[in-house]
């Protein structure tokens, strides 16, 4: 696996594989890898020459500083789980300077109004930090095709309007939510969980699966009030936001309209750990 440190190398494979014709896939990630960053790679080698990944603690995407200081980086292990892959060609890891080289601050981004449902709301900033280091990275790789998980599904949702706005030619892929047995999405910041708080996190799940048994059984507040009632008795936890939401618009609903598709969203702090999660409904 080759491993580029700086921009001029990188682009001057990404031109020597260009003229050779190669079809490129890449999945960027901020590293801390699992398995769930993995299965972006394995699904990219299905249809790519060649697979690329890279690895980028972005400071822009972060609102809260302690967040973004305390974000696991583990950039030696995560070296190995690539190469231990065999799916991955090359990864970049870019210096700031690389990214940022007129200095830390984000583009400002019209996403149709995307970007100020849930996350926008809750993480001012957040996705216009996602855009320009997306935008930058997609710039630079070249990809034919990109990656990203439905674990994030607005940011996903988000990725496909800006390769839309901008013309690109780029396809996005969305790939499933890869989750542990306990049913608990895998996610970097799980590292930072102890034993009961992981043990405790299953109730994420739990409660989606829930939320899917109730969907058009009961209506849209009910499902939200029994989503408050099981956050209340967890220790150790709080809800920070639960809605259901039109797959398309992401717009929160409170009835269920017939041919519209809807998924449950959902964000729980265990401890200082912020975990987010969603499911489709039916
Ligand atoms: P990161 O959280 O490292 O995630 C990188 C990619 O892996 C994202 O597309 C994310 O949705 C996907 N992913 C994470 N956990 C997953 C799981 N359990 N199953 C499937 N896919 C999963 O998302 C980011 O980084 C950043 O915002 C980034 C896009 C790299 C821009 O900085």
């Amino acid at each position: 696996m080759e491993i580029f440190k700086t921009k001029k190398t990188l682009l001057d494979y990404i031109e020597r594989q260009k003229e050779m014709g190669k079809k490129i896939g890449f999945a960027p990630t901020m590293g801390a890898l699992h398995q769930g960053h993995l299965s972006l790679y394995a699904e990219a080698r299905k249809e790519n020459d060649l697979v690329i990944s890279s690895i980028f603690v972005n400071p822009t995407q972060f609102n809260n500083a302690a967040d973004l200081e305390k974000y696991p980086r583990t950039i030696e292990n995560d070296i190995k789980a690539l190469e231990q892959s065999g799916f991955v060609d090359a990864v970049y890891i870019p210096e700031v300077n690389d990214i940022y080289p007129d200095g830390l601050k984000s583009k400002s981004y019209d996403f149709d109004g995307l970007e100020n449902e849930m996350e926008g709301k809750f993480r001012p900033g957040h996705f216009d930090g996602v855009g320009t280091v997306v935008e930058e990275l997609f710039q630079q790789v070249k990809p034919d095709n990109a990656y990203f998980g439905d674990k994030d599904y607005q940011q996903l949702a988000i990725i496909k309007k800006l390769a839309e706005k901008h013309n690109s030619s780029i396809k996005i892929h969305g790939v499933p939510i890869y989750r542990e047995s306990s049913g608990l999405a895998m996610s970097s910041r799980n590292q930072r969980l102890d034993s009961t708080q992981r043990e405790a996190a299953k109730v994420i799940y739990e409660t989606l699966v829930k939320a899917n048994e109730w969907f058009r059984v009961i209506t849209v507040p009910e499902i939200n009030q029994r989503v408050k009632d099981i956050f209340e008795n967890q220790r150790g936890m709080t809800l920070e936001y639960f809605l259901i939401a039109d797959e398309a618009t992401l717009k929160e609903t409170d009835f269920f309209y017939k041919d519209r598709n809807y998924r449950a969203f959902i964000v729980v702090n265990v401890g200082d750990v912020r975990l987010i999660d969603n499911m489709h409904l039916d």
